[in-house]
């Protein structure tokens, strides 16, 4: 069986209060952080790099920190780029524990995953709408997580694509534990679409860090995807 995760992505925060912002989500009952990272080629729009990262990371330690006292999250780093490959060793520097790149950007997937996981992090791959899911079928087995996306890559904000469902389904069947990310336009009205198709890991932007309660719209989404 797979849990529940809810990911709330950092593009949504106030990046003058990162930190703060941060640790209120997580207070909230977020598991991971969601951060996106644009490099203005694979999409069309640049939103932040290693020493932000790096930052955060002094701010939120890892899960497995038992000294730390401050509040402690995962660091899921999407990686909207070109040429994934170039930026691993960067990340891992900086605190990602897991890379997910898209599969759109790569040459070699499967040499990408390898090259991940040589360095101790987790390795996911990504789908944008277009791209059909049965591309996920040979690597699955190499991977800790697939992510589907539900917008165009880009910009948070936007509209659920409730079409990119049976996607989701598909790589559920074909691999009932694996961990089944979605981002984009995920909320309360949406995670029932999502969590039905057998989606667990639930990215959310605007839907929590604009929340007057952030820990209901947690709460909820997590209770969706447990049901
Ligand atoms: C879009 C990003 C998403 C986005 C989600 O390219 O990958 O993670 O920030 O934002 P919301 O939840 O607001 O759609
Ligand atoms: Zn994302």
């Amino acid at each position: 069986m797979v849990k529940p995760i809810v990911a709330p992505s950092i593009l949504a925060s106030d990046f003058a209060n990162l930190g703060c912002s941060c640790h209120k989500v997580i207070n909230a009952g977020a598991d991971w952080l969601h951060i996106d990272v644009m490099d203005g080629h694979f999409v069309p729009n640049i939103t932040l790099g290693q020493p932000i990262v790096a930052s955060l990371r002094k701010a939120v330690p890892r899960v497995d920190d038992v000294a730390a006292t401050k509040p402690k999250a995962f660091f899921d780093c999407h990686m909207m780029v070109e040429s994934p490959e170039k930026w691993v060793a960067d990340f891992v520097k900086c605190g990602a524990d897991q890379f997910t790149f898209h599969y759109e950007a790569t040459k070699d997937p499967l040499a990408l995953v390898k090259l991940i996981k040589s360095h101790n992090i987790r390795a996911a791959c990504a789908i944008k709408p277009g791209t059909p899911v049965d591309v996920l079928y040979e690597l699955g087995p190499h991977l800790d997580m697939a992510l589907v996306m539900t917008v165009e890559p880009g910009f948070g904000g936007q509209k659920f694509m409730i079409e990119m469902m049976p996607k989701v389904e598909a790589l559920r069947a074909k691999f009932p534990n694996m961990d089944i990310q979605v981002d984009g336009g995920l909320g309360k009205d949406t995670i029932p679409h999502a969590a039905k198709a057998g989606a667990n890991v639930i990215v959310a932007g605007t839907s929590v860090f604009t929340a007057a309660d952030p820990a209901d719209v947690i709460s909820f989404m997590k209770g969706q995807v447990a049901e």
